[in-house]
């Protein structure tokens, strides 16, 4: 019987790297079958995302997003989105997972990459988009919250639903312990996801995730 090839996982991150250390940990395990981590990709030179993914011998490449200014001294959005489409074109990568990506993808990519992008956000989505997902949760004095691994659109924290876990919020819970308690859950939740999307397919009806198979 022919060898399934290996699903080819691009990380994009900007910042700590702990959902990325979960997953490329696991698919260095065998915990996610059939998958490899070909690159970490990150718009910023010092992300602890960096240092985790050159200890785990995963290749790096920083698109420093200080270094693309127009002529006015801002961040030139239109160049770097070339340079990361070449990026991500040079890899050719069956899925590109976000884990802390802080900078909102062009249309271009996402349609480019249709389905094929990931995220994971500390939330139930469709409740609580945005940053401080665990802060809006307190706020909104929500009894229970959790997170969510989603395919991107090109509106933030949207798009088709792979996977969720939920988490009952406590009468003392801080945005802090909030944001504690749940990392585990977003790395396990994420490992759950990434391994189904690796070794089921699927299709998106009326928007929604249908699995075609449970490996
Ligand atoms: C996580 O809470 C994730 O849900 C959100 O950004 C945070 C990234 O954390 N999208 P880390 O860099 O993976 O530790």
């Amino acid at each position: 019987m022919a060898l399934k090839q290996k699903s080819r996982i691009l990380f994009l991150a900007s910042g700590r790297g702990s959902n990325f250390e979960a997953l490329a940990r696991a698919i260095q395990s065998g915990a996610i079958r059939s998958a490899e981590a070909v690159a970490l990709v990150s718009n910023r030179k010092e992300a602890p995302a960096l240092d985790i993914a050159r200890k785990l011998g995963v290749p790096t490449t920083v698109l420093d997003q200080t270094t693309f200014r127009g002529k006015s001294g801002k961040f030139d959005r239109e160049s770097y989105s070339l340079a990361l489409a070449d990026t991500l074109t040079a890899y050719a990568p069956d899925w590109v997972c976000l884990a802390g990506y802080m900078l909102l993808l062009p249309p271009e990519i996402v349609h480019q990459w249709t389905s094929k992008i990931i995220n994971i956000h500390p939330s139930l989505l469709p409740l609580f988009p945005g940053l401080r997902a665990q802060a809006q949760a307190l706020k909104a004095g929500a009894k229970e919250t959790g997170c969510t691994v989603h395919l991107v659109s090109e509106e933030m924290d949207a798009g088709p639903i792979l996977e969720q876990s939920r988490l009952e919020i406590q009468p003392n819970d801080t945005e802090e312990s909030l944001t504690q308690r749940l990392l585990p859950l977003e790395h396990q939740t994420y490992i759950k996801a990434l391994d189904r999307v690796c070794n089921s397919g699927f299709q998106i009806v009326s928007g929604k995730v249908v699995w075609s198979s449970r490996n």
